[in-house]
């Protein structure tokens, strides 16, 4: 059965006062739409942490510094609404834009260090769109947990410190990447890409793969980042925006896999921004 569709705060509102009334946890899964199997992994696991289990789908004008890709950001929301219907959720949030953002807005959540690496120097003012929308996101549901993948992993991190900092009372819960069995991190930019963008893809992984277990064998990241660049645009990217090996929980940048790390890719293909990231553990 398809779940209901809100738009309106107080609606959904008025169920999570019900819920939390009667004592049941709520899961909210924060996404912009345009679901694929890497959101229904999220929802599965919202669904055996939680009582009830919420979706939000809401294309966030505040995290695109490119209006042409917020303006090519597939909406899907019949086919989104299809797809979770098996999954027993309890709401679908598509809130109206006034809902999120009413007129005279003017607050900014803005979560420092943790972005000034990676995503942040590449997408300026996303992680301040990504931090205010979901801190919003949060506080209108209500939640008690919230999950997130791994996929965008810099992401996590930023919403699970903006969450600690503001005393906002939710679990912020990181999910493993769901993987095509070609290795190629699900997305729904992978939508984007032409059969030859998706054999061009798919060796992000290969390469990380082939890094990390160098890495694990002992060997300094800096040269086997160099072969790894030039591997990757062998392989048919156009450009590579960074390869790095960071502190799993700051992401703090490490020149061997000394500490639990991961290791971040984010490279172009077919026109297309594909970021990638795999844990490395400690040597
Ligand atoms: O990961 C996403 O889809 C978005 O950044 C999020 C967390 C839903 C905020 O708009």
């Amino acid at each position: 059965m398809t779940a209901p569709i809100l738009r309106r705060l107080a609606d959904l509102r008025a169920l999570t006062r019900r819920w939390h009334g009667d004592n049941e946890t709520i899961g909210v899964v924060p996404t912009m739409g345009a679901l694929h199997k890497g959101h229904l992994s999220l929802v599965k696991a919202a669904k055996a942490g939680c009582d009830r289990v919420i979706v939000t789908i809401f294309v966030n004008p505040k995290q695109f510094n490119n209006p042409e890709d917020l303006a090519n950001y597939p909406r899907t929301e019949n086919e989104d609404a299809e797809k979770l219907a098996p999954y027993g959720v309890d709401a679908i949030y598509v809130p109206d834009p006034e809902e999120v953002y009413p007129q005279g807005f003017s607050t900014t959540v803005t979560v420092s260090g943790l972005t000034d690496v990676m995503e942040g120097p590449f997408r300026p003012g996303h992680f301040d769109g990504v931090a205010t929308v979901v801190a919003k996101l949060f506080l209108q549901t209500q939640a008690d947990r919230a999950y997130f993948g791994e996929k965008d992993y810099q992401q996590l991190l930023v919403v699970r410190r903006m969450a600690r900092d503001l005393d906002i009372p939710i679990e912020v819960i990181g999910c493993p990447t769901v993987r095509e069995a070609s290795g190629l991190a699900m997305s729904s930019r992978n939508l984007l890409l032409s059969p030859e963008g998706i054999a061009t893809a798919v060796k992000i992984s290969e390469v990380m793969q082939t890094l990390s277990d160098r890495l694990i064998n002992g060997h300094p990241f800096e040269p086997l980042k160099q072969q790894a660049e030039a591997d990757l645009l062998n392989a048919g990217f156009s450009q590579v925006e960074y390869i790095d090996l960071r502190c799993a929980e700051t992401l703090e940048a490490l020149p061997h896999a000394s500490r639990p790390a991961r290791l971040f890719v984010t490279a172009w293909a077919d026109g297309v921004r594909l970021i990638d990231n795999i844990a490395v553990p400690a040597t």
